[in-house]
């Protein structure tokens, strides 16, 4: 019901099925415009829309005022339809217009064009911001991608369960925000990074599917998809497979894209870690455009370029010319720069090729290539003229990751732009990298990740080439989320452990409130969470998820309109028993 003791409709729902009825709309003045000498055209805004409304002069109504209008509606006359507005045929006349409250001018005007205002000022009046129709479509957008989530988690059968804000220290992979203990002074609570370690406890409750959505907070950079604070759907379940979490936690988010679009449900495709980095050299693989990375390796077996030779891994893209004219026409600067960005991104360096007719190629390092080999090259990267091919040799990590962050730069359309693509990639390392001081390999994700059945028998002597049963659900090249089918046997928890370097004695020391419950009969379980602030982002049209948060931190990490955070009095310190260093000296 959207009428109330002070309205009879919302601005945005007058059409010309009203014609000739008596309304009460109430909302905030928008723009005025003089009407001859005795009358005004006021727009009305409310958050469903604007309607016109024709007022005499001398209503002392301005910008921001906050009003009721009781009057006609009447068909705007011929000449005067605004097609850009819902309410566009119609008009309110007869009107009489009570002011329910004054407003001073406000410090930008309340429609698109605070686009284009300085986001500091847009975060100082928020609330001003908020009143503007995208970030009320904005905050829609979101309450019907929660709404979505709920109902189709309630419908399979899983339990929404709260879970502590105030818990200890856990590790994942973030900053932690610490919360210090008034009654136990020098000790701490940490804020959740996410709700892990309760969800897998829930587990061994028997909750068997469990879903929050969660608030989750972690003390990182912030970034177009980073907030201090954000939300995830978090869900965990008992007894499943890989491909049971991946069903579950698809129809939620197919439940969400569906709700905010209307659109057929978009399909998630399915790729490895292995063939997304091979492909497209990134964990998280943008589909919506090609650029693939081609394999090159063979092709340079017994090449004369120094740089080449012996090289483990050699790859290239083809920036093809159809789709990215400027590729032939690259000039000096442009190249130069994609170097930079290759060493940047860890290269040693970057060979590019300008493609001319016959296989011709117009390179630095074109006089070291046999004919064989520049004819090999042309074809294998399917090349024609015009289009410029960039070759990378390294270590696979190197060469792959390099050519991804190229790919990216040149190809990349906006996240929100074109068709959505949701991928999920599934078996990620269970290790990434080696400690250079101890030799041990580093969790990939957690280290409560379960290793991958079939890959058991590398553990001890190629623990780099343990895949994990872990996966991420990416869409238009951001990550949305992560989970994993979790260790429940303390025996090989104990192994994944004792692989990184952390004794018995020092897991029970680190994990024991997380281990003792396993002991006590831990189903087998899996779990998964995605980022509501980056998903409604992309179903939104935005390129950051500020715009989906209704009060955000600036990308520095603070609030321009309540100036947090803030120095507190020192007896508040000194009750939480903490005395602030002097400011670090500054050289
Ligand atoms: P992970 O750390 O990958 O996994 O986080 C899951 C998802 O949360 C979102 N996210 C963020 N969104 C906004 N700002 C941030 N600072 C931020 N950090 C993360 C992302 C990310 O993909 N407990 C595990 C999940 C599990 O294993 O079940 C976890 O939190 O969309
Ligand atoms: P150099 O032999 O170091 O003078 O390099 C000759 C050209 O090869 C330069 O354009 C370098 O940027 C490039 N280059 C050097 N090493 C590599 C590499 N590992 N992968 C790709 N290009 C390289």
């Amino acid at each position: 019901m959207k009428s109330t003791a002070m309205r009879t409709h919302m601005c945005g729902e007058l059409n010309e099925s009203h014609i000739g009825t008596t309304i009460s709309v109430c909302g905030w003045v928008g723009r005025r415009r003089e009407h001859g000498e005795k009358l005004a055209f006021v727009d009305l805004r409310d958050h469903s829309g604007i309607i016109q409304c024709v007022v005499d002069n001398d209503v002392d109504v301005r910008s921001e005022y906050v009003v009721r209008i009781t009057g006609v509606v009447r068909a705007r006359p011929d000449g005067t339809i605004n097609t850009s507005l819902s309410t566009g045929k119609v008009e309110v006349g007869e009107c009489v217009v009570e002011v329910l409250n004054s407003a001073e001018p406000p410090p930008f005007p309340v429609d698109q064009r605070a686009d284009d205002v300085d986001e500091a000022v847009r975060l100082k009046y928020r609330y001003l911001d908020i009143r503007r129709e995208r970030m009320q479509k904005n905050l829609r957008v979101r309450a019907k991608v929660n709404s979505a989530i709920r109902g189709a988690m309630e419908e399979n059968g899983f339990l929404e369960v709260e879970t502590p804000l105030l818990m200890p220290s856990t590790p994942e992979g973030a900053r932690e925000f610490l919360v210090p203990s008034r009654k136990e002074h020098g000790s701490f609570f940490a804020l959740p990074q996410s709700p892990q370690l309760w969800k897998q406890l829930l587990m061994v409750s028997g909750v068997d599917r469990y879903y929050q959505i969660a608030k989750c907070l972690r003390d990182e950079d912030l970034r177009a998809d980073r907030q201090y604070e954000f939300m995830q759907l978090d869900a965990e379940m008992s007894f499943v497979s890989q491909d049971d979490v991946l069903e579950f936690i698809g129809r939620a988010v197919v439940a969400a894209a569906k709700a905010v679009t209307g659109e057929a449900p978009p399909t998630i495709e399915r790729i490895t870690w292995r063939e997304a980095m091979e492909r497209f050299g990134s964990d998280k693989p943008d589909l919506r455009f090609g650029m693939e990375l081609v394999e090159l390796t063979s092709l340079f077996s017994s090449t004369e370029f120094k740089a080449f030779a012996g090289a483990e891994c050699i790859k290239g893209i083809r920036v093809d010319a159809v789709t990215y004219p400027e590729a032939a026409a690259y000039g000096r600067n442009k190249l130069d720069a994609l170097t930079d960005r290759a060493k940047k991104a860890g290269a040693k360096g970057l060979v590019w090729m300008k493609v001319g007719a016959d296989s011709a190629v117009e390179s630095p390092v074109a006089k070291f290539l046999s004919d064989a080999e520049r004819i090999a090259l042309v074809s294998t990267m399917g090349a024609i003229e015009g289009d410029l091919i960039l070759l990378v040799a390294d270590d696979w990590t190197t060469t792959v990751e390099v050519l991804g962050t190229l790919r990216n730069d040149i190809g990349r359309p906006p996240v929100h732009e074109g068709p959505y693509r949701y991928v999920w990639v599934t078996e990620f390392p269970l290790f990434i990298g080696v400690d250079p001081v101890t030799g041990n390999p580093r969790p990939g994700h957690h280290p409560f990740c379960h290793p991958h059945p079939e890959d058991l028998h590398l553990f001890e002597n190629e623990p780099l080439k343990v895949r994990a049963l872990a996966y991420d659900l990416v869409l238009n090249g951001w990550e949305l989320g992560s989970g994993s089918i979790r260790i429940h046997e303390p025996e090989l928890q104990r192994r994944v452990f004792n692989r990184l370097g952390i004794t018995d004695e020092e897991a029970d020391k680190r994990f024991g409130f997380f281990l003792q419950p396993f002991k006590y009969g831990a189903p087998p379980h899996g779990g998964f969470a995605f980022g509501i602030d980056r998903l409604t982002a992309i179903l939104a049209g935005e390129e950051n998820i500020r715009e989906v948060i209704a009060f955000p931190k600036t990308q520095s990490g603070s609030d321009p309109m309540t100036n947090a955070p803030t120095p507190v009095e020192p007896a508040h310190l000194a009750d939480l028993g903490l005395r602030l260093l002097p400011p670090p000296a500054t050289a």
